[in-house]
């Protein structure tokens, strides 16, 4: 039975919902340079090139074809049922976990619909796209709205409360991350130090160098709600693995 739990989420959780992972076949890097979009200096040199690349992923997720699936919505169930403490993490900017259900939970790498005043800080719920007429309304003069999003090179939102609820959990879940991007690639290692146990949900089977302990391979829509129906039932991470690798 656990009880503090940590779950990360990466953009693979959103793939069966429409949202284009970064780094798989068709992923949004094959077609962008990280450095023109995902950087401030990319943002200095061609703002309206940034906004452009922010804009047409906004416009996506109105979109009715885009919904949340039945592991974001097995995660917020988690959060509403689950007895212990429970931090959700994620590293996507979309809103699905939201849509789903969930309500509390560490946008680590900032948030699609929202804009941010480059000199207070304040955030701001978009209303409509980024360009020069998209300003703030808390300075004088207002100040041209930059995508809330954390760029290579910037600090992730969160990180002491992260870092306590990795230091203090017991279970420690990873959905649909390739594990590439420090700091959320390095939380597992926290994890495992300070003795709970950890268990990676891909679509890819692992690499030999993975330092989880355990593995379920196959889409998140459809081990996510099992894996989260076994933990509500005190079913620990041993028995829950077998019973998962058994109905694959
Ligand atoms: P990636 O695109 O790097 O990895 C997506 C992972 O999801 C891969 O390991 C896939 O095998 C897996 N996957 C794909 N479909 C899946 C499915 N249906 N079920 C389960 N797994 C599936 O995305 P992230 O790891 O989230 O940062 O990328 C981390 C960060 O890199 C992003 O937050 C973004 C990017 O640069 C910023 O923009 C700051």
């Amino acid at each position: 039975m656990y009880r503090h739990i940590v779950v990360l989420t990466g953009a693979g959780i959103s793939a069966e919902s429409g949202i284009r992972t970064f780094r798989d076949q068709d992923g949004l890097w094959e077609e962008h340079h990280i450095e023109d979009v995902a950087t401030p200096e990319g943002y200095e040199r061609d703002p309206e090139l940034v906004e452009r690349f922010y804009n047409l992923r906004w416009e996506q997720l109105k979109s009715t074809d885009v919904k949340a699936n039945p592991a974001h919505e097995a995660l917020a169930q988690l959060e509403a049922e689950f007895d212990g403490d429970f931090l959700l993490v994620t590293q996507n900017v979309d809103d699905l976990h939201e849509r789903g259900g969930s309500q509390r939970l560490i946008h680590m790498h900032g948030e699609l619909n929202k804009g941010r005043c480059p000199r207070s800080r304040q955030t701001f719920l978009l209303r409509e796209p980024f360009g020069p007429d998209n300003v703030c309304t808390c300075c004088i003069p207002p100040q041209r709205l930059r995508p809330h999003i954390v760029w290579f090179g910037e600090m992730p939102f969160g990180m002491d409360r992260i870092h306590d609820a990795l230091e203090r959990c017991d279970l420690f879940i990873a959905i649909g991350t390739s594990g590439t991007v420090y700091p959320a690639a390095g939380f597992v290692d926290i994890a495992n130090h300070h003795g709970a146990q950890t268990v990676e949900v891909n679509l890819a089977a692992p690499d030999r160098h993975s330092q989880f302990q355990w593995h379920l391979t196959g889409k998140a829509g459809d081990i996510v709600p099992r894996l989260v129906k076994a933990v509500l039932q005190g079913k620990s991470l041993c028995s829950l693995a077998d019973v998962l690798q058994e109905t694959d």
